[in-house]
């Protein structure tokens, strides 16, 4: 188990776009046993990789019972559209109805470097728009419409973690009903 710190809402490394994989190599291959060891931990249902402090374009994801990653992806978003509640491993212990694309087609590469595709939906299409939005240093909370942004922002000042000096490592076991990500 290599379960590494999250994060938090606040650090500077989640508002900073994530740089292209080069080099498919071990360090790639311990990055995505790092991400999915601490995803599954947390547990959540994904996990970018600048949540771990890392600014490289990869997440992880587990899905339905169904673990993956993907690297640098590109996501071609469905015009129909889902509702419903999402969370962030960052911003722990709450979430908020938030509109995604209802599917999505993600094309990236797997971590030893060879060509991937996926089809998603439903959950898994909301996963893989928030993961891709943590590579470009989007929060979900950026995505939300203007009251109930103003609700989060006003619920994360007051949250207990927030104005942490470093990162914490989240305790509380199941609070965000696998919406977490
Ligand atoms: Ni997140």
């Amino acid at each position: 188990m290599s379960v590494r710190p999250i994060r938090l809402f606040g650090d500077p490394v989640l508002r900073t776009p994530a740089s292209p994989v080069v080099d498919f190599d071990a360090e790639l291959r311990r990055l995505v046993r790092d991400l999915t060891d601490t995803m599954v931990d947390a547990p959540g249902s994904g996990l970018a990789a600048p949540q771990l402090g890392v600014g490289l374009r990869v997440f992880t994801y587990h899905v339905d019972g169904e673990i993956g990653h993907l690297v640098n992806p590109e996501l071609e978003l469905s015009e129909q559209t889902q509702h419903g509640d999402e969370g962030c491993l960052s911003i722990p212990d709450m979430t908020f109805p938030c509109t995604r694309a209802e599917q999505v087609t993600a094309r990236g590469f797997d971590q030893h470097g060879e060509p991937l595709t996926m089809l998603a939906s439903d959950l898994l299409a909301r996963c893989v728009q928030h993961e891709t939005d943590h590579l470009d240093g989007v929060l979900f909370v950026d995505r939300l419409d203007a009251d109930t942004r103003k609700a989060a922002m006003r619920a994360i000042r007051a949250a207990s973690w927030a104005g942490e000096p470093g990162p914490v490592v989240k305790q509380s076991p199941h609070p965000m009903f696998g919406r977490g990500m």
